[in-house]
């Protein structure tokens, strides 16, 4: 029979520790001044509706990475932008301390999502990603978690079909801003850090 592929979870990553190096003072520049953090979510964090940091001059060139990879993404798996828009990135800086966590979510205003490792202490929290398969029982009940495939030391698939990523630094991913993701109780003393981003898209 042929095949013709409808959904399909795809998550880019790569390694990329010297981006990590390059980037950390500037997200504890950032994480450091008290009027650019928002504290979303109850953790220490820069959120903000708009651009937040992909508007600092300083990180033009991660904002510039983070479109090459997203553009570069779209291509690999065959998705068009419509003929009026193009890409454009929100960016933000985040720290995690023992006992902060993100509850389930998507990204509703982005097409594309995505973070970067910078410092990963002892205890800290992976990221999980919910199967959508899981929505119905037949397909956790029955299907053995080896079905999903996995990469290394970083994708891990529990017996509940949650994808967990183990947090490195350097470890960039991409992922569809659709898929449902959380991040649960962070168990470092030591801060966590990432930055996090959303890329949806403006007029042309
Ligand atoms: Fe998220």
């Amino acid at each position: 029979m042929d095949e013709q592929v409808l959904y399909n979870l795809n998550i880019s990553y790569t390694q990329n520790y010297d981006l990590s190096r390059q980037l950390l003072p500037l997200a504890r520049k950032f994480l450091s001044n008290p009027s650019q953090l928002t504290n979303e979510w109850n953790y220490k964090n820069t959120y903000s509706n708009g651009a937040g940091l992909a508007d600092q001059a300083e990180l033009q060139f991660f904002v510039d990475y983070i479109l090459e990879q997203s553009y570069n993404y779209l291509d690999k798996h065959n998705l068009k932008l419509k003929s009026n828009v193009k890409l454009w990135v929100s960016l933000f800086a985040s720290e995690m301390f023992a006992g902060d966590e993100h509850a389930g979510h998507t990204h509703p205003g982005a097409l594309l999502s995505g973070l970067i490792y910078l410092e990963s202490p002892p205890g800290s929290s992976k990221l999980e990603f919910k199967s959508p398969r899981t929505s119905n029982a037949s397909w956790l009940n029955y299907l053995d978690e080896s079905s999903y495939s996995s990469e290394g030391d970083i994708f891990t698939v529990t017996p509940d079909h949650t994808i967990t990523v183990n947090p490195t630094p350097g470890l960039f991913l991409l992922w569809e801003s659709w898929a449902l993701h959380r991040v649960p109780k962070n168990q470092s003393t030591a801060g966590r850090v990432t930055m996090v981003f959303n890329v949806g898209v403006q007029d042309k």
